[in-house]
């Protein structure tokens, strides 16, 4: 039998059958009442996932594009930003930052280690004139949390400072409630805890970064926040929206809800733990020292190259992620969020063991299976 292959990389992640179903219909135009009411039903969806009145505004572009768009409606030209710069996707903030022509604090983070709030202090109050913090809730490349809710406290004592978080790896694995926590502007993206595939991306803001949006002097086209939220409001879209994508979010954030936002949170959570705990049971030294629910980074064992041990993994049938840049051929990522459950970890966890073992490295068969069981069992 050819393998039957699973998918654990941290995005995009299996589909629920509820969401391939959806995504196999016959296309039909956007431009007519039936989509507009789906779209009306996806953005008050939307509005409840992120507990608020104010829908977010979906763009046809991957995470990245919303990534953009908070830069380019957000910002003027020459404003001072502050980047938690962590990761992969922190130097993201930090590069799109300054090509749009914006002044970037770039606080360089040890890969794996989250920011030290009293060098947040420091240079907040070094310069008081900081017009954004720019941060990743979950940076997926070290699967690390980022403590947003102190951030926002920071954001708000700054005279004009907005406070940006990409979610795309924290929305639907955590609660993230932007008007709670006081978040600005929240960014994600469909092929993540939203269990669709990539080409939606999302963003809302709140009432303070509105204020922003016509003051705003940085060039824009297709990613105009202002165009889209004036048609988006309406259940329309400013060009043509990825509709069958859009269709199938209704699905997907049904399911969701259905589930439960803090259920949901719990699900992730107890998935993540139990993964972080069986790996280390079996002698491996995680990733990340503020580990994020979404995925879960590790080190390989001294002389074994992590991406040779991905293909041993891939052989027995699991597809997980490795490491970018530095940490190549270092690190194996395992995703939890969005379209999995707890039998699902307790799988790649056996399937890492016998990785293991086929690597030379001399581990007990059902270590680390047993401690992912023994966690998920106080939640059963
Ligand atoms: C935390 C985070 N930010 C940004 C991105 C970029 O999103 P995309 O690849 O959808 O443009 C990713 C993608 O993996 C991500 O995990």
């Amino acid at each position: 039998m050819k393998i039957k292959e699973r998918l654990f990389t941290p995005g995009p992640v299996p589909l629920p059958p509820e969401v391939i179903k959806a995504l196999g219909q016959q296309i039909i135009h956007h431009r007519t009442p039936e989509f507009t009411q789906t779209f009306l039903a996806v953005r008050e969806k939307l509005k409840q996932l992120l507990k608020t009145d104010k829908a977010p505004i979906l763009f046809a572009s991957s995470g990245t594009g919303a990534m953009e768009a908070s830069i380019t409606n957000f910002f003027k030209k020459g404003d001072r930003v502050l980047v938690i710069n962590a990761g992969k996707f922190g130097q993201r903030w930090r590069d799109l930052a300054k090509t749009f022509g914006l002044k970037v604090i770039d606080y360089e983070i040890e890969w794996g280690k989250t920011y030290d709030k009293k060098k947040i202090v420091e240079i907040t109050e070094e310069f008081p004139d900081i017009k954004g913090i720019l941060v990743q809730h979950s940076d997926t490349s070290t699967t690390t949390l980022h403590d947003v809710d102190y951030l926002a406290k920071i954001s708000k004592k700054l005279k004009d400072c907005i406070l940006v978080v990409d979610g795309i790896t924290s929305v639907g694995v955590y609660e993230v409630y932007p008007e709670d926590i006081g978040i600005d502007v929240l960014v994600t993206g469909s092929q993540k805890a939203l269990m669709l595939p990539p080409g939606l991306s999302i963003l809302w803001y709140s009432e303070k970064a509105e204020d922003r949006l016509k003051k705003s002097n940085i060039e824009k086209y297709y990613f105009s926040v202002l165009a889209e939220s004036k048609k988006q409001e309406k259940g329309q879209t400013a060009y043509t929206p990825a509709i069958n994508l859009i269709i199938a979010l209704n699905e997907s954030l049904k399911l969701m809800l259905e589930e439960g936002l803090p259920q949901l949170a719990k699900r992730h959570e107890i998935m993540a733990l139990a993964t972080r705990e069986a790996l280390q049971e079996l002698g491996l030294k995680l990733l990340s020292q503020s580990p994020s629910n979404s995925a879960t980074g590790a080190y390989t064992p001294e002389g074994i190259d992590a991406d040779s041990f991905r293909k041993v993994l891939l052989k027995l049938g699991f597809r997980v992620a490795g490491g970018q840049d530095h940490l190549k051929g270092k690190i194996f990522r395992i995703a939890h969020m969005g379209y999995f459950d707890v039998m699902d970890m307790i799988q790649v966890i056996a399937g890492v063991e016998f990785a293991l073992l086929k690597t030379g490295v001399p581990v007990e068969l059902g270590k680390g299976v047993k401690k992912a069981q023994q966690i998920i069992n106080q939640y059963l």
